[in-house]
């Protein structure tokens, strides 16, 4: 194929979505992680399952930056898991570290790339990758409210019985309990769910949206959610190689936007080929546009603590 994903960070969520980028036939794959033996043994085992699933792309697995050159788009899942005894910043100064070497890298094999952040906490490890990398701002585009539209979309879909295809949900912030669900740009066909619900009901299905990612983490007791974040990042991937100029919710680094600066938040963009195409700036109320600023406060929080 003539199209190149590398996904650093062969875990949970690499690998998930490497496999789901190679089932989809949309390029090849390169797997990355400092783990060895364990991306080149489940690279070749997706290797192996594209002559069922009828597709062509290759996939590789490595430990060496030297087969990532040239890539079209690099995925980074790369981080750590917290440890007992690790405390919020020695996990967010850990994986700063992890996100800061491997940037260097993806920089100096793939300049021309376009980069999707993934790992948690996802806005500040897209601002340590935008610093790092001194790539323009369209080319750092963080997953993370793609992720959590999906799983409202869920629980809409689960709460009207409805088509899932029929649901849209918006969510604007950043990435964490501080995430801003917007109802009224929330719809089934096209109907404001305010018309479909009441206050209550709705004010459910936000909450369980907010707490989505812990819903899982407790229920899995080890490790966080893969299936839907790796699902999350294959259609930005697709969006991005096909140039489709989808718009979704996704983590950038503002300048003025939504009032505010020089920060990575969650909003609506279009992605296409060049990476962010456009910001889609759309009205929000008093108490929205005051949600929106609390959840960027936060990052900001974190942000401070890694200097970037
Ligand atoms: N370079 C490459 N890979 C690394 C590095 C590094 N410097 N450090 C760690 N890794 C790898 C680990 O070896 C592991 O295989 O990153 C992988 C992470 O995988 P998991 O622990 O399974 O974590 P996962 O569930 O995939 O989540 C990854 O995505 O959604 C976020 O919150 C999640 O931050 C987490 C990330």
């Amino acid at each position: 194929m003539n199209r190149k994903v590398t996904v650093i960070g062969s875990g949970n969520v690499g690998a998930t979505a490497a496999r789901s980028i190679a089932d989809k036939e949309l390029a090849d794959v390169i797997l990355l992680d400092i783990l060895e033996g364990v991306p080149q043994g489940k690279g070749l085992d997706m290797l192996e399952a594209c002559p069922i699933e009828g597709s062509d792309s290759r996939v590789l697995g490595t430990n060496d930056y030297a087969d990532t050159a040239g890539s079209d788009i690099v995925v980074i899942t790369a981080g750590l898991a917290r440890k007992p005894g690790m405390s919020r910043d020695d996990l967010l100064l850990k994986n700063c570290d992890i996100i800061r070497s491997v940037t260097e890298q993806v920089v100096r094999y793939s300049p021309h790339c376009i980069i999707i952040p993934v790992t948690n906490p996802l806005d500040a490890m897209a601002q340590v990758v935008y610093r790092v990398s001194g790539f323009p701002r369209e080319r750092v585009v963080g997953m993370a409210g793609v992720l959590d539209s999906s799983r409202m979309r869920a629980f809409i879909a689960m709460e009207l019985k409805v088509s899932v295809e029929n649901t849209h949900a918006f969510v604007l912030g950043g990435h964490g309990d501080t995430m801003v669900p917007l109802p009224r740009y929330s719809t089934v066909a096209g109907i404001p769910i305010t018309e479909l619900m009441d206050k209550a009901t709705i004010d459910r299905l936000v909450a369980r949206t907010a707490n989505g990612g812990a819903e899982i983490v407790k229920l899995l007791g080890t490790g966080s959610a893969y299936y839907a974040p790796g699902s999350a990042t294959v259609e930005m991937v697709e969006a991005i190689l096909k140039d489709k100029k989808k718009i979704l919710p996704c983590s950038v680094f503002l300048q003025g936007e939504y009032g505010i600066h020089d920060l990575f938040v969650g909003v609506p963009v279009e992605l296409g080929a060049r990476g962010v195409e456009q910001i889609v700036e759309i009205k929000l109320t008093d108490e929205e546009a005051a949600a929106i600023r609390k959840s960027a406060a936060a990052v900001k929080e974190l942000v401070d603590v890694v200097k970037v």
